[in-house]
């Protein structure tokens, strides 16, 4: 080798300078830009910290990656281009160059393992089992989840809702009547497959945050999936005792106390997307203004039903299947609406066909 390095030498050292100065700009704008999104719903959970941070971590590593790569694509198509007159020209030969491998091997893996070691150590301590833990099970099916209390006496107290106390740490056992669900709760950060045949768990401990929040199904899961949407309710401690208390103990029909166990007006039952049922989303029906076609078109078939059969299909629907549609679509709703909603809305439809 000579004491002075060649003139296309020297030039080329300036290039990768440059080049390694545009990314580093660059790549500052992207992990700002990156950082200012405001990517998640607002957290409402112990877990959604840890998990903030993991996801600022995972950008501020993986934006710089991203950039510097796209900058010396970009940087390389431009700056050594074939211009006119160039069309024999071809570069000196290169037999690989170690030292440079080495190091492009080296770095992303030492970023790997850093960040697995980082991401694995955040979940192990947000899972972390919690004394005094309340246990909620979770059960989804097609196109709902129903969410089961342990009530004093040791009875299961079914809700088609989530109710949660604030700052309490909650085990949610999380299982499926039909096909694979996705508990999730974006506000929560967690989530959990809803598997059939097997229970699975997943831990959130509330804030004091007092709010309501989606409650999702993750996981395609038929022709429904997109209305399997519900409301978490995040309460103080004595709103929660007296919901499970009013879910315990369904006020009697014709008892005088309004804000009662939730919506008794069929019509509302049937068409207000914010109901559990939002029949409206599945089934047509001119009445009601609605005009899913996942259910039976209730304008042509209400009228052979008698009373009876439009109990039964909305109590225990594959008891009995209307002809040409598949089973297992329709939700029962048996265990999740009190006697007075599946008779309010029982003799809505009855109003409808009558007229
Ligand atoms: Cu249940 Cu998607």
């Amino acid at each position: 080798m000579s004491d002075q390095p060649p003139v296309a030498s020297r030039e080329s050292r300036a290039q990768v300078r440059q080049m390694l100065l545009i990314g580093a700009v660059a790549s500052a704008v992207g992990i700002a830009l990156a950082l200012l999104i405001d990517w998640f719903p607002v957290p409402a959970s112990e877990q959604a910290g840890p998990i903030d941070t993991l996801w600022d971590v995972l950008l501020i590593a993986s934006v710089p990656v991203f950039v510097l790569v796209e900058t010396i694509v970009l940087y390389c198509a431009i700056k050594f281009r074939m211009k006119p007159g160039e069309e024999l020209k071809d570069g000196p030969p290169i037999h690989g160059n170690t030292k440079l491998e080495i190091i492009w091997t080296a770095i992303p893996a030492i970023l790997l393992v850093a960040l697995c070691t980082y991401a694995y150590v955040v979940l192990t301590d947000i899972e972390k089992a919690e004394a005094n833990s309340m246990q909620v099970r979770v059960v989804g099916e097609q196109f709902t989840w129903t969410f089961y209390y342990r009530g004093e006496n040791g009875d299961e107290i079914a809700s088609p809702q989530l109710y949660l106390p604030a700052n309490t740490p909650v085990n949610f056992t999380v299982q499926s009547k039909d096909v694979i669900h996705d508990f999730w709760v974006p506000s929560f950060r967690m989530k959990i497959d809803a598997v059939p045949g097997i229970d699975t768990h997943v831990r959130v401990t509330t804030t004091g945050r007092i709010d309501e929040y989606p409650v999702v199904c993750a996981e395609l899961c038929g022709l429904g999936h997109s209305t399997m949407r519900q409301s978490a309710h995040v309460m103080s401690r004595e709103d929660f005792d007296a919901k499970l208390e009013e879910l315990a103990n369904p006020p009697e029909q014709g008892g005088g106390g309004g804000g009662g166990g939730g919506e008794t007006d069929g019509k509302t039952l049937f068409t207000d997307a914010a109901q559990p049922t939002a029949c409206g989303s599945c089934h047509t029906l001119a009445d009601a203004g609605t005009t899913g076609t996942t259910g039976p078109d209730l304008d042509d078939v209400l009228g052979d039903l008698s009373e009876e059969q439009i109990r039964q299909s909305i109590v225990d629907p594959n008891a009995e299947i209307t002809p040409g549609f598949q089973p297992n679509l329709m939700p029962r709703y048996g265990d999740s609406l009190s006697e007075e909603q599946v008779d309010a809305l029982v003799q809505y439809l009855m109003e409808v066909k009558g007229g």
